[in-house]
């Protein structure tokens, strides 16, 4: 399988591209194995870790709807909509993310149409999708907001998009700026420069809740949260790319009670739900 390389003509994109080809999200840590066993238990931690996911996405409400996923990943979240019965399509920037989704798909006969591409630039056509569901995926593609557009207009009217975006003003945000700003003496340095090196893919993204309604204006209704998780909370494996005597000391004396109970909303993870 190849990937368009028109669509990588932009160099920012082609090294989001090799950073998630190197490695699906969450390949590392929790696939052991590309038999059933390792997607069965990489679909467990996910939803066990990332608990807001579920309740979130919906999969059940999916059936018999037209669903596009953008960014698709080890594929756990798209097994779900096949297995709900989505008429579903999904797409990555990738192509070891299609063909592990598309792997799994068959390990568990299931079928979607899956194909490299990207997000900013959608091979379907206009008013085509009931719902349009990404998770953690537009934050990364060098323009944001053109992804953003490419959703509404791909969506039928009355349409949803249910996306995960990265939330600015999370506990993540402020871990790492301690360590590579406080720490590495520059606590000048802009949270929007602290993501785009220090999180994940270069020029990786994260807004605020007015950025975010900025993002989606053009959008009917918009619902936005930013619950804990658990990169929040130190309550993972997360960070290990940050290792060191920081981090550990980090999950020792994180105040996990305090933000509970003061910063629900301190969340890494940005969940828009809405429609066209
Ligand atoms: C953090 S991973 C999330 C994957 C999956 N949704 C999940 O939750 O595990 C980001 C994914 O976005 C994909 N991606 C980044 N930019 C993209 C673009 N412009 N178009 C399509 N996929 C993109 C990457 O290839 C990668 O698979």
């Amino acid at each position: 399988m190849t990937v368009d390389r028109a669509a990588l003509t932009n160099t920012d994109k082609q090294q989001v591209h090799d950073f998630w080809n190197k490695a699906a999200c969450g390949e590392n840590l929790y696939l052991q194995t590309t038999e059933r066993t390792g997607y069965v238990t990489q679909s467990a931690e996910r939803y066990r870790l990332e608990s807001c996911i579920e309740p979130f996405a919906d999969f059940e409400a999916a059936k018999g709807k037209r669903v596009l996923e953008i960014g698709v990943g080890l594929g756990a979240d798209h097994q779900r909509f096949a297995a709900a019965g989505a008429d579903l399509y999904g797409i990555d920037l990738t192509e070891r993310a299609i063909e592990h989704t598309h792997r799994r798909l068959l390990l568990f006969g299931l079928s979607s149409t899956l194909a490299v591409g990207d997000a900013e630039r959608l091979d379907f056509p206009d008013q085509n999708f009931d719902l349009v569901y990404s998770w953690g995926v537009l934050h990364h593609s060098p323009d944001s907001p053109k992804a953003i557009a490419e959703v509404y207009r791909v969506l039928k009217p009355g349409g949803q998009a249910k996306v995960m975006i990265y939330h600015k003003w999370s506990m993540i945000g402020l871990m790492l700026w301690l360590r590579y700003a406080l720490l590495a003496g520059r606590p000048w340095r802009s949270l929007r420069s602290i993501y785009a090196e220090h999180l994940e893919s270069p020029g990786t993204k994260a807004y605020s809740y007015i950025e975010a309604r900025q993002l989606f204006a053009q959008f009917a209704a918009v619902q936005i949260s930013t619950p804990l998780a658990h990169g929040d909370l130190l309550e993972s494996d997360v960070g290990q790319r940050h290792r060191g005597i920081a981090l550990t000391l980090a999950k020792i004396f994180w105040p996990r009670w305090f933000i509970r109970l003061f910063m629900p909303g301190a969340g890494l993870f940005m969940l828009i739900d809405a429609r066209k």
